[in-house]
């Protein structure tokens, strides 16, 4: 073996015999083996076990001591948007005097103002920001992303904005996956004209980024004001027909039948559900659409909702963490996200530990990859200086993590 880690006081595997998202019944229980071990080799977990088992199958070079420490798979985020130049933190300031997120869209900021400077910027401008923030999200535990574009809305910007996130996959450790979000807003220049840009998307840009193999999912944030349900319909089908696996950015600040729209087009998720009506999540339980849930963004946009994610457990709606990392978001800490799913959503520390690694995994089509200790998976693995899972959550907004390996290299952290 290249690497055994062992004596962790608690070893979070997350195994599960399903092969599918994890639901309400199967949360409770994470695979925990106290005093666990995992041995390494070539990247990749050969076998998470008890420490005396680990010691007594294999050898290796290197031995990483834990003891105390809970060792478990890396965090993986399901949604961020996470390539974007400038900030906007005189707009946060407009929403502490009670400016609500559309008003402030409607006068050109929020994401348009977003999309004016990175527009201006060049690919070594949001790559270097890029890397900092993957550092950023590596340090706190992510080894997997989910990234969207969405801040260019032209031809030429989102195929720079998706060009810079594949040269971030390509240069750092975390991994990135992504997602083509043209749908993200309509762009000042076709404002009162929404349909012709959905054509411009639906003709033109999607069918541009997929034969460059640039996203892998199709995003649209469907909301009452932005695209409605017919026209949200026509990209994620438009994305259909160019492979481009559905996503949606359902029913975050109003109900606009977003959840319904995910499970008609067969979406791999839907995104916030704030206001997600009862049968859209019926619709999506029944198609097995993962709910991601973003409760750092209810958190930052101040407006006192959460999703209704026992409603939503409780339907047989798988869910998933993300970040929600973006300018009017700006956390890259999937422990602090943890934090806020306990508080805000009201799900368990098991429960949002399942979202945030296994459940994300799925959102985003890697569980064959990551998100569990397995036999045969990648060893992404964050070590936790807390004896046990539940500190997560429970202690928040200070950084918990004491080492991280990807791909079974230390990225972070001292070996003991
Ligand atoms: O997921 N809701 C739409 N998109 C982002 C916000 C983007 C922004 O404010 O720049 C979200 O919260
Ligand atoms: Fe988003």
């Amino acid at each position: 073996m290249d690497l055994i880690v062992k004596r962790a006081n608690q070893l979070i595997t997350l195994r599960s015999a399903s092969h599918k998202p994890i639901g309400e019944r199967e949360t409770r229980d994470l695979g925990v083996i106290e005093d666990g071990a995992i041995a390494i080799d070539r990247g990749r977990i050969v076998a998470a076990d008890k420490t005396s088992r680990i010691e007594s199958r294999f050898k290796s070079e290197e031995t990483v001591v834990k003891s105390g420490k809970t060792v478990m798979p890396g965090f993986v985020d399901s949604h961020t948007h996470l390539v974007f130049q400038g900030a906007r933190e005189e707009e946060f300031e407009l929403r502490l005097q009670g400016a609500s997120y559309m008003e402030v869209l409607e006068k050109g900021g929020g994401i348009l103002k977003t999309v004016e400077q990175t527009r201006k910027a060049s690919k070594e401008e949001l790559a270097t920001a890029g890397m900092k923030r993957l550092d950023t999200m590596l340090n706190h535990g992510t080894t997997t992303v989910e990234a969207k574009s969405g801040y260019g809305l032209t031809v030429d910007d989102e195929t720079k904005c998706l060009e810079v996130i594949k040269e971030l996959h390509n240069s750092h450790p975390v991994d990135v996956v992504p997602t083509f979000l043209g749908a993200h807003a309509v762009p000042s220049e076709y404002k009162g004209r929404t349909d012709e840009y959905v054509e411009l998307l639906a003709e033109n840009m999607i069918p541009g980024i997929a034969a460059r193999a640039l996203a892998e999912f199709c995003d649209v944030f469907c909301e009452n004001g932005i695209f409605d349900y017919a026209q949200s319909k026509i990209i994620l089908e438009a994305g259909l027909e160019n492979g481009l696996v559905p996503k949606v950015h359902a029913d975050e600040l109003t109900d606009a039948g977003g959840a319904q729209l995910a499970a008609e087009v067969g979406a791999i998720s839907a995104e916030h559900l704030l206001f997600a009506s009862e049968s859209g999540l019926k619709a999506m339980a029944e198609k097995g659409v993962i709910a991601v849930l973003l409760p750092a963004a209810s958190f930052s946009l101040m407006t006192g909702r959460y999703a209704d994610a026992r409603k939503i457990i409780q339907l047989g709606v798988p869910v998933a963490l993300g970040s929600d990392f973006n300018p009017s978001c700006w956390s890259e800490n999937m422990q602090l996200t943890i934090g806020f799913a306990c508080r805000g959503l009201g799900v368990t520390p098991a429960e949002a530990i399942t979202a945030a690694t296994i459940n994300a995994a799925y959102s985003m089509n890697r569980a064959e990859e990551v998100g569990s200790l397995e036999k045969g998976k990648k060893a992404d693995v964050v070590i936790l200086d807390v004896p046990n899972y539940r500190y997560l959550g429970y202690r928040f907004g200070v950084n918990l993590v004491d080492m991280v390996i990807k791909e079974g290299k230390t990225v972070l952290g001292e070996r003991e």
